[in-house]
């Protein structure tokens, strides 16, 4: 899991037991791309429409209402988003009253060219306004055009209670904040997403208790920067009410790890330039805090980390990378990467080669920069890496990182991990599989593990990414 990543940017759609509440009888098919703050978001939508009465259905051709939660990211991400919309056409055909709607970072990217321009959908709803879905559908019912593309200052939806839409049942995400006030260059969520807001630490810590009573085992914080995440104080450390405490994002992270030590608590993103000292040692304090922090460096240079605007050097990225290795020993590290971003030279690149051999990610998320409209990079530089440098680099970032990757689950045979069993591997059902707090997977035999369970399992081999081994002890003492 992560935003804005692969594992998650392929299409994934959600089934979930939904109460028809009032008879409606209507059935929603809801897609979602992107990060996952989009899917967590589906559960936001899913739930808002759940008391409008909608059941969901995994069958595109059965639903009444069609809706795609889109991503921006980079400019694929949209091409896949366009090609589905056109897939339903056929529906249409078919069913006349069918709505099909684009929600998320396109809708609020484009707003109502798809609608308008294009007759690709009836309803476009961007990430602030989903509290408004079912009249903007009704609307649409009545044959009005229907767009609600408004971004908030405040909304949280801190008190709606998501319905969750993957069937796991031991793993969840929790939004705990919105948008984004950085500016890198590159990237386009500040446009979609709107301005930064965090949301009440309390109804985060009773979401996450009511997942742990439900059955789930560990919880994903997910903010686009988390370490930004603050509650009764201001942008400028002004605190709002001398009566109530501040809470920062160590303090959040201590007091969801509270809700129960077999309650596993992971976070994305953190950002290498606001990432405090602090948030490591509460990681080290609480062992259900995972011992694993994406933080995406996306250059090794100095140079072109300044044209990205991201707010660090490589010199501070590495005195962070120390720290977390000094703080908590146990811990790894994964990364996000662009390659061939506007006038990066051969040095530049070769500095994030150097990068990426000097710290040893367990795992990294490697993209071809992809211009984006609005950006300040689009505004200022020019997108002036031809393809096929691109890949070629692209390549060699992803040979580097593999023998990184490698090396780095190596180090984790022999060791007996405590594992939480997520169920059935997906190549062998016989054979169970679970995550380490390193976010490794390792397979093993069955044996009497259930999804949910922790498990004691001795490794003794691997693949690049993947752990194997046999349970030693049913669950774990820790
Ligand atoms: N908030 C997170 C990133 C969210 S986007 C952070 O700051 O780390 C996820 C990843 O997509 C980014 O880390 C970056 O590596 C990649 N990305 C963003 N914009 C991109 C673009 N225009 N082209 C290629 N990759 C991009
Ligand atoms: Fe985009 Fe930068 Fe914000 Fe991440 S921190 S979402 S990369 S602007
Ligand atoms: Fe996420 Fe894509 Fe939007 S990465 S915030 S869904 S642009």
């Amino acid at each position: 899991m992560r935003l804005g990543d692969k594992t998650i940017d392929e299409s994934r759609q959600g089934e979930a037991l939904i109460v028809d509440s009032n008879g409606k009888g209507k059935k929603l098919f809801l897609e979602s791309y992107g990060c996952a703050m989009n899917f967590s978001d589906s559960e936001i939508i899913a739930s808002i429409l759940a008391e409008d009465g909608y059941s969901t259905t995994k069958e595109e051709k059965e639903a009444d209402l069609i809706l795609i939660n889109t991503c921006s990211i980079r400019e694929k991400a949209e091409e896949r988003v366009r090609n589905r919309l056109n897939s339903f056409k056929k529906y249409k055909r078919h069913n006349p009253s069918l709505v099909v709607g684009m929600l998320g970072c396109m809708a609020e990217r484009l707003k109502d060219k798809l609608l308008e321009e294009e007759k690709l959908v009836d309803l476009v709803v961007g990430p602030d306004a989903y509290r408004d879905l079912p009249g903007l559908i009704q609307k649409v019912e009545a044959g009005q055009k229907s767009v609600n593309v408004l971004l908030s200052r405040e909304e949280t939806y801190a008190e709606i209670s998501p319905v969750r839409l993957d069937n796991s049942g031991v793993t969840a995400f929790i939004s705990i904040m919105r948008g984004c006030d950085n500016m890198c260059s590159f990237c386009v969520v500040p446009f979609t997403r709107g301005r930064e807001r965090s949301r009440d630490p309390q109804s985060i810590v009773a979401e996450a208790q009511d997942l742990y009573n439900k059955g789930y085992r560990e919880v994903t914080l997910l903010g686009q920067n988390v370490d930004s995440y603050k509650w009764n104080i201001d942008k400028k450390g002004v605190v709002k009410d001398e009566n109530k405490p501040v809470v920062r994002f160590a303090e959040l992270l201590e007091m969801v790890a509270k809700v129960n030590p077999k309650l596993r608590v992971r976070f994305s993103t953190s950002h290498p330039k606001d990432m405090i000292d602090d948030v490591l040692y509460t990681i080290a304090k609480y062992d259900n805090l995972c011992k694993y922090i994406h933080l995406p460096v996306q250059s090794g240079s100095s140079s072109m980390l300044k044209r990205m605007n991201r707010g660090y050097t490589r010199e501070w990225y590495m005195d962070r990378i120390s720290a977390i290795k000094r703080i908590i020993p146990d811990c790894e590290l994964s990364t996000d990467i662009i390659a061939g971003f506007c006038g990066e030279t051969e040095e530049e690149h070769k500095d994030t080669l150097s990068l990426l051999d000097e710290v040893g990610f367990i795992m990294a998320y490697h993209f071809k920069y992809s211009e984006r409209p609005r950006t300040l990079a689009e505004r200022k530089y020019e997108d002036d890496i031809p393809e096929d440098v691109k890949a070629a680099r692209l390549t060699e970032i992803i040979a580097i990182q593999r023998k990184q990757a490698a090396s780095r689950t190596k180090t984790h045979v022999g060791r007996v991990l405590k594992v939480l069993v997520e169920g059935p591997s997906k190549k062998n059902p016989e054979e169970y599989c679970g995550r380490t707090t390193h976010n490794s997977m390792v397979i093993f035999p069955k044996e009497h593990a259930e999804a949910g369970m922790y498990v004691n399992v001795k490794t003794h081999d691997c693949t690049t990414n993947t752990l194997l081994g046999t349970i030693t002890t049913q669950e774990a003492e820790a």
